[in-house]
C-alpha cells in the first residue's frame, strides 16, 4: 500500500516533469552522465544573491532518475546555497540509510531504491549533477 503510494508519487514527477528546461545564462550548469546505463542528466541554476531563485534540469533515462531529478529543483528552489548544501548531503545520507526522513517527505518516495542497489545511482544522479556544480566534493 505504502510501497505504491511511493510508486505513485515517482510515476507523478516522470510523467509530470516540475522545473523542467533550460536556463539561459545559467550560474550553475551541470551535465552528468550515468556510464552504466547512458541515462543523464544536467542541472541548471540561478542565483539571486545567495538564494537560488531557479532551478531547472534537463535529461532522459529511467523514470527514477528523472523524477529524482524533478523533485530536487523544488526541493531546492529558494534555498539559499549552505542550505541546498544541506539538502542535498542529507538526501545522499537517506540513500545509504544514515538518516531518516519523516514519512510525509515526498523524497522518502525514492527511498525504497535502496533496495536495489544498482538503482541508487538513478535517485542520486541530479543531486550529484547539482553537488558537482557547486563544486563540493562528494
Ligand atoms: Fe540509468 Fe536509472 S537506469 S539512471
Amino acid at each position: 500500500m505504502m510501497r505504491d503510494l511511493y510508486g505513485q508519487v515517482i510515476m507523478d514527477h516522470y510523467k509530470r516533469p516540475r522545473n523542467r528546461g533550460e536556463i539561459e545564462g545559467a550560474d550553475l550548469e551541470e551535465h552528468l552522465l550515468n556510464p552504466l546505463c547512458g541515462d543523464e542528466v544536467t542541472i541548471y541554476a540561478r542565483f539571486d544573491g545567495d538564494k537560488l531563485a531557479d532551478v531547472k534540469f534537463t535529461g532522459r533515462g529511467c523514470s527514477i532518475s528523472q523524477a529524482s531529478a524533478s523533485m530536487m529543483t523544488e526541493r531546492l528552489s529558494g534555498k539559499s546555497r549552505e542550505e541546498a548544501e544541506a539538502e542535498v548531503k542529507g538526501f545522499k545520507k537517506m540513500m545509504t540509510g544514515e538518516q531518516e526522513f519523516p514519512e510525509t517527505d515526498d523524497l522518502v518516495a525514492l527511498k525504497g531504491v535502496i533496495q536495489y542497489p544498482s538503482r541508487i545511482r538513478c535517485a542520486t544522479l541530479a543531486w550529484d549533477a547539482f553537488q558537482n556544480g557547486l563544486g563540493i566534493d562528494q
